[in-house]
């Protein structure tokens, strides 16, 4: 098992650059099956869930070469074979690669996706979207068998903003007969960055970013070369590390009006946080102030930065609020924050954070990838030393984390035991 051991309390000063978007690259790299030839993809963070997502393309016979920051993908011997639950169950993402099968072979053998045990994350608006545009599905034992004669574009109104299902809706679409029209479609910029992509491989895809997203299919798309935005929780959990321990600390490669949300709260919890076009700078020289926030769809504040902000809020003077409003169980955090000093309770779908309290260093564990980026911003701030067990859920999101943070000024490291 790995763990990581940080002594607290060091102030950081310098850069951090941001690497491209996990939540991008796993739709964008499944995504280039669609096309027959080479993508060629910048930017791609060095992730544990990137390798995993390659393992599937060699397993459906797809070749890839990675250099840093690149994956160049090959699709000219791509096969359809069952997705085996050993890969399928690693991640969300795994289940673009149902949509990428049923569109390109009207056939397709699939288990439940994994991802975070965070709540109950049902698929039922993919399956829905996936029947609107002709295909059967058929489901035993958490194995998906679909078929489709004909794929034709449909009105697909989603219940909920969904970000899997309107990217499996837009990869299913693109090469469907006709015209689809998502409404209620998700607007977050990871799939504004899918629709550029596929844009740019010859499909037609209108409004994303908006919640009407009108698709045109073609019969075929072709390869192409793109590169993958900044990722937004990431910058996030920078920024709000710096705003607990920096001294002039710069985020680097960033997009400011994706993380608005969040900037917008630490300007009112009186942080020293100076934006520029794709770069901020942060300090921790004033005394910060409690807020009342909910997570909320794109453009609202991200449910992905509400573990580490609740690390931030209990250094805040006063009570705050935070509500999770997305996801059923995403506080299993608080229970090592508290453990190490905070004074948290949980109410329901709140929590009520009462500060400023003092952290110590203790053993916590990482129940899932942002719980592990809360106790990581806690550890960074505690006094003396905590040891984070199971953070290969933190390594599945973050790129080059010890590297980064070391380079700054932080004394971390992982460890073997
Ligand atoms: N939902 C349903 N039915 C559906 C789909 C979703 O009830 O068919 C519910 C889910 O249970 C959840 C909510 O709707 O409560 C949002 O789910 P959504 O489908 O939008 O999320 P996702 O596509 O499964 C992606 C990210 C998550 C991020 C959410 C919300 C990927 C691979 N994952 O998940 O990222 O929290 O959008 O922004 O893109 C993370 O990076 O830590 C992470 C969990």
């Amino acid at each position: 098992m790995k763990v990581l051991q940080v002594t607290g309390n060091q102030k950081l000063t310098g850069s951090i650059r941001i690497s491209g978007a996990k939540n991008s690259a796993v739709a964008l790299i499944p995504a280039t099956l669609l096309a027959s030839g080479t993508t060629t993809l910048c930017n791609v963070p060095d992730i544990s869930d990137i390798d995993i997502l390659e393992k599937t393309l060699n397993y459906l016979n797809v070749e890839t070469k990675r250099a840093s920051g690149s994956i160049v993908i090959n699709t000219k011997n791509l096969e359809n074979k069952p997705i085996p639950k050993e890969l399928s169950s690693k991640l969300r993402a795994s289940y673009y690669f149902m949509a990428i099968l049923l569109a390109r072979f009207k056939h397709v053998e699939m288990y439940f996706p994994g991802g975070c045990q965070i709540g109950l994350r049902p698929i039922d608006q993919t399956l829905k979207a996936f029947r609107l545009l002709g295909a059967e599905i058929k489901e035993n034992e958490h194995l998906f068998i679909m078929d489709a004669n004909k794929l034709k574009g449909n009105l697909i109104p989603l219940d909920m903003p969904s970000v899997g299902a309107t990217i499996n809706t837009i990869l299913v679409a693109v090469l469907a007969e006709g015209e689809t029209i998502i409404t209620n479609a998700a607007c977050e910029p990871e799939i504004t960055d899918l629709a550029l992509m596929l844009n740019k491989m010859g499909a037609h895809i209108a409004g994303a970013g908006t919640s009407t997203i009108t698709i045109t299919g073609v019969p075929e798309l072709k390869g192409t070369n793109h590169d993958i935005i900044p990722d937004r929780i990431e910058a996030g959990t920078y920024t709000i590390i710096g705003a607990l321990l920096g001294n002039y600390l710069k985020i680097d490669n960033i997009v400011p009006l994706h993380i608005k949300a969040l900037t917008d709260e630490l300007e009112k919890m009186g942080a020293n946080i100076d934006i520029h076009s794709d770069y901020l700078i942060i300090d921790n020289q004033n005394k910060l102030k409690g807020v009342d926030v909910e997570t909320h769809v794109y453009p609202g504040f991200p449910t992905d930065l509400q573990q580490p902000f609740t690390t931030l809020l209990t250094q805040a003077s006063g009570v705050s609020h935070l509500t999770e409003t997305i996801y059923e169980n995403r506080f299993m955090n608080v229970f090592y924050l508290n453990k190490m000093g905070a004074n948290i309770h949980i109410d329901d779908k709140t929590l009520e954070i009462h500060g400023a309290t003092k952290l110590k260093g203790e053993i916590v564990e990482a129940t899932d990838l942002r719980a592990g980026a809360s106790l990581l911003v806690a550890a960074l701030i505690a006094d003396g030393d905590t040891e984070i067990k199971n953070i290969e859920h933190l390594l599945r999101g973050y790129e080059e984390i010890v590297e980064k943070l070391t380079n700054v000024g932080a004394k971390i490291e992982i460890k073997e035991i």
